[in-house]
């Protein structure tokens, strides 16, 4: 009678184990099953609890072959309870970070787990030595069904409590959430909220999944050596199973659905080369005095005629000579003073002055520094004419040799043809050009994306022939420096598959292209993806609005700390850094280069599955800030469901597999 118990207890627990398999979701999770589930099997077979039953051995043996190959295909390490929290580097913040009821809950729930693995490896270490004294090992087995409050069961019924109090909004899941709404710096995590609530989501599944079947298994044990029936407490573990995870999931369907999936990077520690990236002399100050500005050498104007002009030549070799010409076009001219102290910058900068100080006081940049240059005096002239030829300031857009300020038109895209989605995403520049750049995974069954990798951008000169403006790329100028800040998603059942930046009027327009995926089987739909824009234009009933900078100076200098000020459906215009603080000599805002690429609790190996991007800005007054991108993670709400337990596993007939809740 037992062995047939036996029989279709693990024909269902291994039924399960196929059905974890292709389960990629939380690849770990599923290998654990099958090295756990594998090894119940291999201790029963090895020990011949009863020999009589030929069938037992030949059908076990046969399927933990299969089930060992295949977990040794998956991964090479067996997945350890503790370790979904230890290794959680998101939950370890969180856990630091957490004070009051969030704090306590978190404790609490991180005993649990840690009681329940601790049960699991006495449990093993029982039935790996059970030959000497199978006796411990029934009594162990009666001990872990008991009702005992450090029992599996009670443990089981306290996690519930956590996640699923009598008052929802103090459930586990609400109060990381509400304390992860109110904390700034959530982007430290590098994950999104949801996909934190997710993890933890995941790691009470398993930990579920795996007092469930110590417990049967329990059940089982006590019956196959006489200690009684036990139909009854089976049918209740089971049905106790089923409504925890049922009210779990409830619960963690409802605090996915409101948990924010944006991600994005923080200010570093540190400001370098690999953190930022700047556009380089858009709109520069530059010192030029009038009589260079016609082509007639005459001074019978004013600076503030000059609106729009170019150099025309360098009159007596006077202050002219001394600095290199704005090769391009000289903008928007005014006169501050007629004398002046220039503090020019080193030649390698891609400044040209460190500062200039006015006989009438006024300092434009930062002139507490000494002047390593040396400093040049600087006086406008009167002529016999007595017209003042005046030194006007004014900003130059210099020539495209000069100056770097283009943006790549270029599509960064995942390889769809082979199944790949993009992970993450980043801007770089490569030589004077700004790109984006995607990271890439293979998209497997369930959300599961095996891993990522950077997909290498074909960096272009863009003075070579054959590369055209508007076409592979954009240059900014004096009338066509705006950025579009859009937040972009796609529609449900779309997954990430690829960014690019288009030209929409004057506007550098960020797009995103979706792709449409089956969740069960993981695969994508090529021929279906759309490109995805905000296409709102400045001739619409609502145009977009415009971030203002106040008197941005150079963003690296640390005045205040940078929040995300930008909404989605506005623009930024590129432009010079503030007179007074820095002379104009620096474009602003300064690119974030830094690559979003969240973290991944479950499977180091394992990458995010994404399903929107958008471009922001991060600033603050009187500084220029930062463009960055930001990404957003796949909601995997709708995918959470609580699977029925099976319903009678003694009954042969059953077919009823056990299926998990893992999603
Ligand atoms: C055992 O495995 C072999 C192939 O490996 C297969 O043909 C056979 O049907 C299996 N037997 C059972 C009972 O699953
Ligand atoms: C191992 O994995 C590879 C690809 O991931 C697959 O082609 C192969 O069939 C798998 N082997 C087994 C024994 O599952
Ligand atoms: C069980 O017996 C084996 C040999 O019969 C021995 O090597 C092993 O240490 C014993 N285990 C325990 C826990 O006594
Ligand atoms: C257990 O007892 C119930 C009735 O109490 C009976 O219907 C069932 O067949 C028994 N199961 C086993 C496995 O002995
Ligand atoms: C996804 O694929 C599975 C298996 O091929 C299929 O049964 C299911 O209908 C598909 N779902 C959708 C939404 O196409």
């Amino acid at each position: 009678m037992g062995h047939v118990a036996v029989i279709v207890f693990l024909s269902q627990c291994l039924t399960s184990v196929q059905v974890l398999t292709a389960v990629r979701m939380p690849a770990r999770i599923s290998a654990f099953l099958i090295i756990y589930l594998g090894a119940l099997v291999t201790n029963i077979s090895a020990s011949g609890i009863d020999d009589s039953e030929e069938s037992l051995s030949y059908f076990v043996n046969n399927k933990t072959k299969t089930v060992l190959k295949r977990y040794k295909n998956v991964t090479k390490d067996s997945i350890n309870l503790e370790d979904l929290i230890v290794k959680n580097s998101a939950l370890g913040m969180l856990m630091n970070k957490a004070e009051g009821l969030l704090q306590m809950r978190l404790l609490l729930w991180a005993d649990v787990i840690g009681n329940i693995a601790l049960i699991e490896n006495q449990f093993s270490w029982y039935l790996e030595n059970r030959q000497n004294d199978s006796n411990m090992l029934v009594e162990y087995a009666a001990w872990l069904v008991s009702h005992d409050h450090g029992a599996v069961a009670a443990l089981l019924e306290e996690m519930k409590r956590l996640v699923s109090p009598l008052f929802k909004k103090q459930g586990l899941f609400n109060l990381a959430l509400d304390f992860l709404e109110e904390d700034s710096d959530v982007c430290v995590l590098q994950m999104s909220p949801h996909q934190l609530i997710y993890d933890m989501y995941n790691t009470i599944a398993l930990t579920e999944i795996k007092g469930y079947a110590m417990m049967q298994f329990s059940w089982m044990l006590l019956r196959i050596y006489g200690r009684g029936n036990f139909t009854q407490e089976a049918s209740l573990t089971r049905q106790r199973y089923a409504e925890r995870t049922g009210q779990t999931a409830t619960a963690a369907r409802a605090a996915l659905s409101r948990a924010n999936r944006k991600l994005y990077r923080c200010d570093p520690q540190e400001y370098t080369k690999d953190t930022y990236a700047e556009v380089t002399r858009l709109l520069q100050g530059y010192v030029e005095n009038e009589v260079d500005m016609n082509s007639d050498g005459t001074c019978k104007e004013n600076c503030a005629f000059y609106t729009l002009a170019e150099r025309h030549d360098c009159y007596k070799e006077q202050f002219c000579a001394k600095q290199a010409a704005c090769n391009g076009r000289i903008i928007d001219c005014q006169y501050i003073d007629s004398d002046m102290w220039v503090c020019p910058a080193s030649p390698k900068s891609q400044r040209r002055y460190e500062w200039i100080q006015y006989e009438n006081g006024r300092t434009l940049g930062k002139a507490d520094s000494s002047c390593r240059q040396g400093t040049t005096k600087v006086d406008s002239w009167w002529r016999w004419t007595l017209t003042h030829c005046s030194y006007c300031f004014c900003l130059c857009e210099d020539s495209e040799i000069e100056s770097e300020r283009f943006f790549s038109l270029r599509e960064a895209l995942a390889d769809i043809d082979n199944n790949k989605v993009v992970t993450g995403m980043r801007l770089v520049k490569l030589g004077k050009v700004f790109h984006l750049q995607v990271y890439e995974g293979a998209l497997a069954e369930r959300g599961f994306v095996e891993s990522s990798t950077e997909v290498a951008v074909k960096a272009f000169d863009p003075m070579h022939v054959g590369v055209t403006q508007g076409v592979d790329y954009h240059t900014l100028t004096y009338e066509r420096r705006a950025i579009d800040l859009d937040e972009l998603d796609a529609p449900a059942g779309h997954v990430l598959t690829g960014a690019r930046f288009r030209m929409i009027g004057a506007h550098l327009h960020f797009e995103i292209r979706a792709t449409p995926f089956n969740y069960t089987t993981g695969r994508l739909a090529p021929e279906k993806s759309q490109w995805i824009s905000n296409d709102n234009t400045e001739g619409s009933h609502m145009p977009r609005t415009r971030v203002k900078l106040y008197k941005p100076d150079i963003p690296t200098r640390k005045q205040t700390t940078l929040h995300i000020n930008s909404q989605h459906d506005q623009y930024i215009e590129f432009t010079h850094s503030d007179f007074d603080a820095d002379a104009a000599q620096s474009t602003v805002p300064f690119i974030d280069i830094q690559p979003v690429v969240p973290t991944k609790a479950l499977n180091t190996k394992g990458a995010s599955l994404l399903s929107g991007a958008g471009i922001y800005h991060r600033g603050g007054r009187g500084s220029g800030g930062f463009l960055g991108v930001k990404i957003l993670t796949y909601d995997y709400s709708k995918h959470v469901k609580a699977e029925p337990p099976p319903s009678e596993f003694v009954d042969e007939a059953e077919t009823t597999e056990f299926v998990p809740i893992i999603n």
